[in-house]
C-alpha cells in the first residue's frame, strides 16, 4: 500500500506559491498544499486546477495546528517542502512584532519537527534579499555579508534561515535557502498575480491600481537617493521565471547523493531599476497613465538593491527570461481580470 510521493507545498495558495504550483504540476510532481487563506481566497486553488489541468490537494489550516499538520504527514508520502506561508507585510511586521514571530517562526519549527520525526529530506525556503539589508557593494551575491534587516519581518527571514542551517546541519537533511529579490507581475493567462489586500505597500500592486483609478496618485518615496534619477533602485524578477527556480532547486535537492546540503541562491535578474523606471515601463507597456508625486524616503528603505545571481545558474541551470516591460504586461491583464471578477 504504497502511497505516491508528493510534495507539500506551505503558503501554495499565496502570490509566488501559486505560480510555483503551475509549476510543479507541469513537471509532473504531485502536490499538497496546506494555506490558511489568510491572505489569499479559495478561487486561486480553482485557478490553479484551470491553468494547469491537473488537481492539487489542498488543505486550509494554519501550520500552528500541530495536530492537523500530523494527519497531512500520516495521509501522504511527502518527500519534501516548499516552504512559503508566511506573513511579509514589513510595515505591519513592526507594529505586530509578536504575531510575525509567532506565525513565521513557530510554522517552521513545526514543519521540521515533521521532518525530523519521519526522516524526510528536502526542504526550500523562501528567503528574502533583505537578509542583507543595504548592501556595501552591488551586486549582490551569496558571499555577501548578511545584516539584521530592520523589519521583524526581515527579521524572521534571517531567523528562519538560522533555524534551516542547524537543521540541516544536526540532523543531516537538505536544505535551500531562496533569497528572492522583488517578484512581480502575474500568470501569462491571467488567472493568477498578486492579490491586492486593503491598501498596497508594494510598488507594483500600487502602480497597478494607480492605473486602473483605484488610486488617485503613486506616491514615489524620495527622488535624492544617489542613483540615476535619485529614486530607489531594486531587481525586479517576474514571479512565473521565480517560480520555476523552485523546480530546478527542487530537482537538485531530490536528486543529490549528499546526505546533507545547504545550498543558498539569490533569485534576481542582475539588474536594477529605479522606481521612476518601473514607474514610465508600465506606462509604456500598457499604454495608460500613472499619476505620482514625489514625497519623502519611506523609513527602512535601502537605496539600491540587485542581484548577483549567476550562482543560481551555474548550479541550477536557471535564469530570469522575462523583460521587465513583458512582466508588466502581465500586471495589467491580471487588473483586468480582476475587474471582471468584480463586476
Ligand atoms: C520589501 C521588503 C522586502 C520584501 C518585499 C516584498 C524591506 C526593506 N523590504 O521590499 O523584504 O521581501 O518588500 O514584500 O524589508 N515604493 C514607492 N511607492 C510605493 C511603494 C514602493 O515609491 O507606494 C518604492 C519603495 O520605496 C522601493 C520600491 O518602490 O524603493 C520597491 O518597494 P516595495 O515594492 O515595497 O519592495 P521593497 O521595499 O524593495
Amino acid at each position: 500500500n504504497k502511497k505516491t510521493m508528493a510534495i507539500l507545498v506551505t503558503g501554495g495558495l499565496g502570490y509566488i506559491g501559486s505560480h510555483t504550483v503551475v509549476e510543479l504540476l507541469k513537471n509532473n510532481f504531485e502536490v499538497v498544499i496546506i494555506d490558511d487563506l489568510s491572505n489569499t481566497e479559495k478561487f486561486i486553488l480553482e485557478n490553479i486546477e484551470e491553468v494547469s489541468g491537473k488537481k492539487p490537494i489542498f488543505y486550509p489550516f494554519d501550520l500552528k495546528r500541530k495536530e492537523l499538520l500530523k494527519q497531512v504527514f500520516d495521509a501522504h508520502q511527502i518527500e519534501g517542502c516548499i516552504h512559503f506561508a508566511a506573513f511579509k507585510a514589513v510595515g505591519e511586521s513592526q507594529v505586530k512584532p509578536i504575531e510575525y514571530y509567532e506565525n513565521n517562526l513557530f510554522s517552521s519549527i513545526n514543519l521540521l519537527q515533521e521532518f525530523r520525526e519521519r526522516n524526510i529530506s528536502n526542504f526550500i525556503f523562501s528567503s528574502s534579499c533583505t537578509v542583507y539589508g543595504q548592501a556595501d557593494k552591488m551586486p549582490i551575491d551569496e558571499e555577501t555579508e548578511l545584516k539584521l534587516p530592520e523589519s521583524s519581518y526581515g527579521k524572521t527571514k534571517q531567523m528562519g534561515e538560522e533555524i534551516l542551517r542547524d537543521f540541516a546541519a544536526a540532523y543531516k537533511k537538505r536544505v535551500t535557502l531562496l533569497r528572492y529579490f522583488n517578484p512581480i507581475g502575474a500568470h501569462p493567462s491571467a488567472k493568477l498575480g498578486e492579490l491586492p489586500i486593503g491598501i498596497p505597500n508594494n510598488l507594483i500592486p500600487f502602480v497597478m491600481q494607480t492605473a486602473a483609478g483605484i488610486r488617485e496618485k503613486l506616491s514615489i518615496w524620495g527622488d535624492d537617493y544617489p542613483t540615476v534619477d535619485g529614486t530607489a533602485v531594486r531587481d525586479y524578477i517576474y514571479v512565473v521565471d521565480l517560480a520555476k527556480a523552485h523546480v530546478k532547486a527542487l530537482q537538485k535537492l531530490i536528486n543529490s547523493t549528499q546526505e546533507k546540503v545547504i545550498d543558498i541562491y539569490n533569485l534576481g535578474t542582475g539588474k536594477g531599476s529605479s522606481v521612476l523606471e518601473v514607474v514610465h515601463a508600465f506606462e509604456k507597456a500598457n499604454d495608460v497613465k500613472v499619476p505620482y508625486e514625489i514625497k519623502d524616503r519611506r523609513a527602512g528603505d535601502t537605496t539600491i538593491a540587485y542581484a548577483n545571481a549567476d550562482k543560481a545558474e551555474k548550479e541550477l541551470g536557471w535564469k530570469s527570461e522575462t523583460s521587465l516591460k513583458e512582466a508588466l504586461r502581465t500586471v495589467w491583464q491580471w487588473q483586468k481580470y480582476l475587474e471582471t471578477r468584480d463586476n
